[in-house]
């Protein structure tokens, strides 16, 4: 059986349970055909897993992207259409944002926040007075999260190393995280979002403000008042001012 074909008969199986925890299901019988079969799964993961470790010494952020996309280090590299490495000034920008992971339309076009949440991305970056291009915008993961779900702790570990070279070539002033696996991975801090949000954390010596993925301010738009106070922060530890309205 091809590779892809028998991962996404492993994800359908897994969005099948999940969808049945939701409803409440605790138990399923299951023959011992099916489990053998899925012993054999366990043991073409961890091969996946275990894959090519991510060199440490990159000399640009394009030869990051270039590594990324050949990357199969964790499962999601056998779902996605394309790798999504992130985009925009590499050179010392004021703000770096780092989202979770690319949801259909990044995963279609392999550029960051191009979909609806994108949409809200570029509206908060042009009224804090930037545009795209003068910030970088990259996630946690590089590729497609199945049903938009957060990145599980093993797909962060094996995509961490990418964000974290890139940070380093990149030099941010400011990292805004978006959400709570972002600032488990980069900050190992467990403490919800909700709890966080607003404060100024430290990532390797560069101020990083962590608060709400625009995600879930799509889901709830009275959590936008919050975001801004945040943005507004960042402003300031930058010098800036805020911009007047058009
Ligand atoms: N969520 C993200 O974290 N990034 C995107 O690009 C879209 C949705």
């Amino acid at each position: 059986m091809a590779e892809t074909t028998f991962h996404s008969l492993i994800e359908n199986l897994e969005n099948y349970l999940e969808y049945q925890r939701d409803e409440g299901i605790q138990r399923l019988e299951v023959d011992r055909a099916v489990l053998a079969g899925l012993t054999q799964v366990s043991a073409v993961e961890s091969v996946v897993v275990a894959a090519v470790p991510v060199p440490n010494h990159f000399q640009s952020v394009e030869e990051v992207a270039v590594q990324v996309s050949t990357c199969h280090n964790c499962p999601l590299g056998m779902s996605r259409t394309n790798t999504v490495p992130g985009e925009g000034n590499t050179n010392a920008p004021d703000i770096l944002f780092v989202g979770e992971g690319p949801s259909a339309a990044e995963d279609a076009q392999g550029r960051p926040f191009v979909g609806e949440t994108g949409r809200l991305l570029t509206k908060m970056i042009e009224a804090m007075g930037y545009r795209r291009e003068d910030v970088f915008i990259t996630h946690i993961v590089r590729c497609r999260l199945p049903n938009n779900r957060v990145p599980r702790p093993e797909e962060m570990e094996a995509c961490l190393p990418y964000l974290r070279q890139q940070i380093r070539l990149i030099q941010p002033k400011i990292i805004v995280g978006f959400g709570a696996s972002v600032i488990k991975g980069l900050l190992g801090k467990t403490a919800g979002i909700t709890r966080l949000r607003g404060t100024w954390q430290a990532y390797e010596g560069i101020k990083l403000m962590p608060t709400f993925h625009p995600s879930y301010l799509i889901q709830d738009p009275s959590k936008k008042k919050e975001v801004w106070l945040d943005l507004q922060r960042v402003l300031k530890e930058l010098g800036k001012e805020l911009p007047t309205k058009k």
